[in-house]
């Protein structure tokens, strides 16, 4: 398999990477609502020609290649939202809409699709099927546009899904790759607890939901110290606990809320049915009545083997065996599953991360930033699996 040509194209699509990347940078939009961020790269995309372009939503763009024999459909995805936070960065590109800042990458995972997209698009002869490439909007914000998108049923017939997240807290020039879970199923819940509110003189005359409550939150770590084997990922976390306004009133009612992470589907499916016991248990001991609401977030990302392993040889092929290490999962989420449960698929790390530039910030922080090196390097990533599966 010749491969001199991918160096050439990457050479030649660096700077506008770059450059994409700092437009999309200066111009963030919150999830579901990036319309100018879905026009730019729709009208991106049409400049490069050979695409059939599509909008499954109002904010999300699909651009199909496809090629002049048959053969595998491979799908390729960024996620295009900012998050609704204030920069403090002092760049020459930093966000110029108040409050919203590109602060996880994304736009550097969308101008690197779209450099693949530039590169592929002038190899359309020589591809036998199809890349699909995938510009999803609200990654950020559950259900997540992934769902959308899978629901709109324009990834149908993709045989294989491949995802990169830039990581400022890895090293740039570094790839994380993980075999089978990758991010947490991120659920979260409500429970409302009403007791009898009165005087704080008097407890024997009301039924005291502070107390109650702090039993309900003790209890909750049992869940995962106790009705979760040792060596399961999962956690409880109870983040909120709203009760009274007043030193001597007993209130009526309080709530608690929080989050709960799991991989496995029999935990994720169980961790409601405890956690409904002990509430229900408590609450009934001391008279008082309870509600729970539990929603499902994002389903947790697990890699398949066999694409892992492609993309595992892909980059020992192209960089050699110290560009990458075996990553253990991590706790968040991802709505990359979505595509998941379609396709088996990769999601792929790729470091960004250098002290020198001051891209070492976590995500989600207002001084995170990039170092722009790595967006050729997950550009050639994406060109060298699709020059493997598809040419
Ligand atoms: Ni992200």
């Amino acid at each position: 398999m010749k491969t001199e040509w991918i160096n050439e194209m990457i050479e030649l699509v660096k700077n506008d990477v770059i450059t994409w990347r700092r437009y999309l940078h200066q111009n963030p939009e919150v999830s579901f609502q990036e319309e100018k961020t879905a026009q730019y790269i729709y009208e991106t995309l049409q400049s490069f020609g050979n695409l059939e372009i599509l909008r499954p939503t109002k904010t999300s763009v699909i651009a199909r290649l496809i090629g002049s024999k048959p053969g595998k459909v491979l799908g390729m995805r960024a996620d295009i939202d900012a998050l609704p936070l204030q920069e403090e960065n002092e760049l020459p590109y930093a966000s110029q809409n108040p409050g919203v800042m590109h602060a996880c990458g994304h736009d550097g995972h969308t101008a690197m699709l779209l450099g693949t997209a530039k590169i592929l698009s002038k190899r359309k002869d020589h591809i036998k099927g199809e890349v699909r490439f995938v510009f999803q909007h609200a990654e950020e914000l559950p259900p997540g546009g992934a769902k959308e998108i899978v629901n709109s049923g324009n990834v149908d017939g993709i045989d294989m899904m491949i995802g990169i997240h830039l990581m400022s807290t890895m090293s740039v020039g570094k790839f994380g790759l993980a075999y089978g879970p990758v991010t947490a199923a991120t659920d979260k819940f409500e429970i409302k607890i009403v007791g009898k509110g009165g005087h704080s003189s008097q407890p024997e005359n009301s039924i005291d939901p502070v107390v109650i409550g702090a039993q309900v939150i003790t209890n909750l770590q049992q869940i995962v110290s106790r009705n979760i084997g040792a060596l399961e990922k999962a956690v409880v976390t109870v983040t909120q606990f709203q009760a009274g306004h007043a030193y001597n009133i007993i209130p009526d009612s309080v709530t608690l809320g929080g989050s709960t992470r799991s991989f496995d589907p029999e935990i994720r499916k169980n961790i409601p049915v405890w956690m409904e016991r002990i509430v229900k248990g408590i609450a009934e001991a001391h008279g008082a009545s309870y509600k729970l609401d539990y929603s499902y977030g994002y389903s947790p990302v697990i890699n398949d083997d066999q694409v892992t392993k492609i993309i595992e040889n892909t980059i020992i092929e192209g960089w050699g065996k110290e560009t990458y290490a075996i990553i253990p999962p991590i706790m968040g989420g991802e709505d990359f599953s979505a595509y998941l449960e379609k396709a088996p698929g990769c999601f792929v790390f790729l470091g960004a991360g250098n002290e020198e530039k001051g891209t070492t910030y976590p995500h989600h922080h207002p001084r995170f930033n990039i170092d722009e090196d790595s967006l050729a390097m997950g550009v050639e990533l994406f060109v060298r699996t699709a020059n493997k599966i598809v040419m």
